[in-house]
């Protein structure tokens, strides 16, 4: 799988997204659109960024019962996403479920990714709230290892755990990276930030960058520069 930048169009209108897409004239970046779109404009809106002729990573961290997200995924695939995402919480049952609901009958799907501990959650709110007794990066590296069992592609973490994953699940177990910022840019409410470059040299297969290239002076010429820096 190639190296990619994924721009999180974290817009709550079709129009605010329509209008940033259509910036692109010479590219087609990948596009990653999230719960806030998603339920604001509803699956038209996935089927239209696709007719446009972008890759869409669809992020709407699924977790239920693996009968219920197995035909969730089924409508998703059918969407023609091309990256989906679950919450590895939800078990390796659910996750197995998830692939069978996910693949086509020519035996294509999208790319699954899973989601392990969210950056929100503290070590100390896992413990105390959760009860998962260990530390915090153990228990990412487990529900890694969990979702390669299942058969998923990757996870989603910081670039920092990137290596580390890789090291773990191997390193053909996709790492889809957020919290990316340019070296000269804000880091805004980011906390622990890596630039593309940084992330590239870590080992991430996919930068997923929001801010610095939708709220930039020249959203193309901030994307141009993501590639330039990571994918080369
Ligand atoms: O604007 P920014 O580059 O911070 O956007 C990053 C995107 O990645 C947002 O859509 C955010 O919700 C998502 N994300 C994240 N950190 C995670 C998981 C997802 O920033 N741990």
């Amino acid at each position: 799988m190639g190296r990619d930048v994924i721009i999180a169009c974290d817009f709550s209108s079709k129009d605010e997204v329509i209008n940033f897409l259509s910036k692109f004239t010479d590219e087609k970046p990948f596009v990653k659109i999230g719960m806030e779109l998603f339920y604001a404009a509803g699956p038209e809106i996935v089927k239209e960024i696709k007719a446009m002729g972008h890759k869409i990573f669809l992020d709407l961290k699924l977790h239920d019962i693996p009968n219920t997200v197995m035909k969730a995924m089924n409508v998703l695939s059918k969407l023609d996403v091309d990256m989906c995402n679950l919450h590895a919480a939800g078990t390796i049952a659910m996750m197995e479920a998830a692939i069978k609901g996910l693949t086509r009958e020519d035996g294509t799907r999208p790319i699954l990714i899973a989601v392990t501990q969210l950056t929100s959650t503290s070590e100390e709110r896992m413990n105390e709230e959760l009860l998962i007794n260990k530390p915090i990066d153990e228990v990412v590296m487990h529900y890694a290892l969990n979702a390669k069992k299942a058969g998923l592609d990757g996870v989603v973490c910081s670039p920092l755990e990137a290596a580390k994953v890789h090291n773990i699940c191997g390193d053909d177990f996709v790492t889809v990276t957020p919290g990316v910022r340019f070296a000269d840019g804000d880091i805004g409410d980011q906390v622990r930030v890596t630039t593309p470059a940084k992330a590239r040299e870590i080992g991430s297969d996919y930068i997923v960058v929001g801010r610095p290239i939708t709220q930039a002076d020249d959203p193309v010429a901030a994307y141009r520069r993501c590639v330039a820096e990571f994918v080369g």
